[in-house]
């Protein structure tokens, strides 16, 4: 900003002569601004609060004399940051090379007069409209062939060299302007990665992406096993770009094209922004609601970025907490960090079949949820809705005539909540001692080919995760390579692609004394999504001292009983076999099809110093609840916080030498609970005290208060 004063101001370096003016600029630009810009950053840049409240602002859809009330009334609900700019293309470059960012910058300065850090967004999933018009390459191509066009958004080609090269100018101009403002703290590089492109450039790009690859076609025929209906290909050109449908060879390797092809359309971005950026401003892209946004692998997304965030949204009907949580520990996962909701809905959205809206008291609960799973800040979209444009009916939090809606109340006493809570929330994050391992290419190989269309990716992980978290257990959900060492128990519901590299990782982890507990479905295919010659879990029939000899997509339950209880299997069940005599099976059908009566549906095995298990059925909800104490009392997971009712949820955050829990009553009437020990909650002038009672949608935020040194 000051620079632009500098060079602006018509006293000063206009009216010299031009090498005076030269000599004038880089003095400024070497000497002054960077001096000038440490001093107001020094200076405006006080120490973020660990928690921030925001919201999505659009200051382009409104007139300028409209932002000062609207920033003052985020002031008021004690949010602390707002996301600008990732759909404002057309204000920002009105026409190819024209940039106006001008009214961007004074936005900028009042949100810094409100106390307001700035996210801003690159644009990039909006482009304007003379830059398609005129360069229709840029547009995307759906796998119908069809033309996007403009009118929405996300209507460019992601691979389209192009787009990028305006992506790249846009992205440049902005930070060269913005990259040391002290307000913006961090950028959001376009919005929620979603279309493919499947022209004809692309293919070609994808072709020769399988050529760095697989280096020869013989490769790529034997891992495909092309000789299937007479695929093989001879030349690279012939071979297809597809999504759905088709060979599950080439369906894989079109995912880890999108990966890297998002991949790189960011890093183009990330590239120009770093050049100028602060190092203290986080470069971050915003992703989707997982339910629905997985082409891509998230995992690979975010290595190039500072820190993950996601969009958290629950559409029609009530906050389902477990799916919920599960989510936001997906998200801590990615980059086994802090993260952050970079949009949440208040109240309502304009989407769902039925956009009903969150009952008075659960859009708190939501973001005490998300800093329970490891947030560290929660945005609102939006604080107020366009006046046109397709989201008139979405939720906000003022109307259009910019006075606050119902809403707004519970959204400035949960800002209320972030600025007590804050200070004891700094430098703490759950830490867990069971993992659950999940990986993008087992999900994937099993959605193109369920075999049974009841087949859940998520509800199976979902019966996982459940009784674990409501034995008040932390979970990480995580890449099934990561490391693994130090987590008590470690269970992979369903890692269907499964290579030697990994079965080593996994069988390593457990003969250093892990507890490994492998879902149905484990182990069948390789890194090309090929077959296992071997049966299931293929690498790791050895290992396991048992293998699956048959699977069974099922219509009805099937019985099963043994020394975890009876209950039923449904949707699927695998038969086994035991071969080491050390191997022991803990349950069996009961009479069912024929070929599963009386077979083992579950079996375990000691392996140095730990154990594997394989359960090869999908069980009921009372089964998973024993078969979870069962997993817990055996690999010594200890208790994380006393016995709670059961609409209660517990958060365990950690670090700073603090130990903060989060309760949050999701249920519908008052829950009672009495602590081990007295703890003060942040949110009530109370001193600690050992006993509470939880309102429904109530939330306490409790500090375990330190214990009086042995003497
Ligand atoms: C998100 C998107 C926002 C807005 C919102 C509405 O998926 O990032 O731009 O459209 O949905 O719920």
């Amino acid at each position: 900003m000051m620079l632009s004063l500098f060079l602006s101001s018509e006293s000063t370096s206009h009216r010299m002569p031009p090498f005076v003016r030269k000599l004038f600029i880089a003095l400024v630009l070497l000497v002054v601004y960077p001096a000038l810009s440490r001093v107001s950053a020094a200076q405006a840049a006080p120490p973020m609060p660990s928690l921030l409240l925001g919201s999505a602002w659009y200051p382009e859809q409104w007139p300028e004399s409209h932002w000062d009330a609207d920033l003052a009334l985020m002031e008021a609900a004690h949010l602390h940051v707002v996301r600008v700019g990732e759909f404002a293309w057309s204000r920002m470059e009105p026409a190819e090379g024209q940039y106006d960012l001008d009214w961007l910058g004074r936005a900028i300065r009042l949100a810094e007069k409100h106390h307001l850090a700035v996210v801003l967004g690159t644009p990039t999933d909006a482009p304007p409209a003379w830059l398609t018009s005129k360069y229709p390459d840029t547009l995307r191509v759906d796998e119908n062939g069809r033309l996007a066009q403009h009118g929405g958004r996300r209507q460019f080609n992601y691979a389209s060299p192009r787009y990028r090269l305006f992506c790249a100018q846009i992205s440049d101009h902005l930070a060269r302007r913005f990259g040391r403002d002290p307000d913006v703290i961090g950028w959001q590089i376009g919005n929620e990665y979603t279309d493919e492109s499947f022209d004809p450039a692309t293919r070609a790009q994808f072709q020769q992406w399988l050529q760095r690859r697989y280096g020869t076609l013989d490769a790529l025929n034997e891992h495909w096993s092309t000789a299937y209906w007479s695929q093989t290909y001879d030349r690279w050109d012939e071979i297809p770009l597809v999504a759905t449908g088709g060979n599950p060879g080439l369906l894989l390797e079109h995912r880890h094209f999108v990966t890297d092809t998002w991949r790189s359309f960011q890093r183009v971005q990330i590239d120009a922004i770093r050049k100028w950026a602060d190092p203290r401003q986080f470069i971050t892209t915003n992703i989707g609601g997982l339910a629905w946004s997985d082409h891509f692998d998230h995992y690979e997304i975010t290595r190039d970025l500072d820190m993950a965030s996601w969009d958290d949204y629950v559409g029609q009907g009530q906050l389902n907490p477990m799916r919920n949580g599960a989510l936001h520990d997906f998200a801590r996962g990615w980059k086994r960090a802090a993260f952050w909701v970079m949009e949440t809905q208040p109240g309502s959205v304009n989407w769902a079949p039925i956009s009903t809206t969150l009952n008075r008291g659960e859009t708190r609960v939501m973001a005490w949820q998300a800093i329970g799973h490891g947030a560290n800040a929660v945005l609102y979209w939006q604080w107020r809705s366009a006046l046109n444009g397709q989201e008139q009916y979405h939720g906000t939090l003022v109307g259009p005539d910019g006075e606050p809606m119902p809403i707004y109340d519970e959204v400035r006493q949960t800002g209320g909540d972030f600025e007590r809570a804050a200070s004891a929330l700094r430098g703490t994050q759950p830490v867990a001692q069971v993992a659950i391992l999940e990986s993008y290419d087992s999900r994937w190989a099993i959605d193109f080919q369920p075999h049974n269309h009841n087949y859940d990716e998520l509800q199976v992980l979902l019966d996982w995760y459940r009784p674990i978290r409501q034995k008040g257990f932390t979970v990480d959900i995580m890449n099934a390579s990561a490391s693994i060492d130090g987590y008590k128990l470690v269970v992979a519901p369903a890692l269907n692609v499964l290579s030697p590299e990994l079965a080593a990782h996994l069988k390593a982890y457990v003969e250093q004394g892990g507890h490994l507990v492998l879902g149905p479905r484990s182990g069948m295919k390789d890194a090309y999504n090929s077959l296992n010659p071997e049966r299931q879990p293929g690498p790791l029939v050895p290992a396991l001292g048992g293998r699956v000899e048959q699977y069974y997509a099922l219509d009805d339950a099937v019985p099963v009983s043994g020394i975890l209880g009876s209950g039923t299997a449904t949707i699927w069940a695998e038969q086994l076999s035991t071969q080491a005599s050390d191997a022991s099976v803990l349950l069996h059908y009961g009479k069912s099809n024929g070929w599963l009566d009386h077979q083992p549906a579950m079996m375990t095995r000691p392996l140095g110093k730990g154990t594997i298990t394989y359960l090869g059925a999908i069980l009921d909800a009372n089964l998973m609840q024993t078969l979870t104490a069962w997993m817990i009392d055996g690999s010594r997971v200890q208790p994380e916080f006393g016995p709670l009712p059961e609409d209660v949820e517990v958060c365990r955050r950690v670090g700073a030498g603090r130990t903060i829990y989060i309760l949050l009553n999701h249920g519908a009437l008052p829950a009672g609970i009495t602590l081990s020990a007295p703890m003060k909650d942040l949110l009530v002038d109370q001193p600690p005290q050992t006993t509470l009672t939880l309102a429904s949608q109530g939330v306490a935020v409790l500090e375990e208060q330190a214990q009086p040194a042995d003497r």
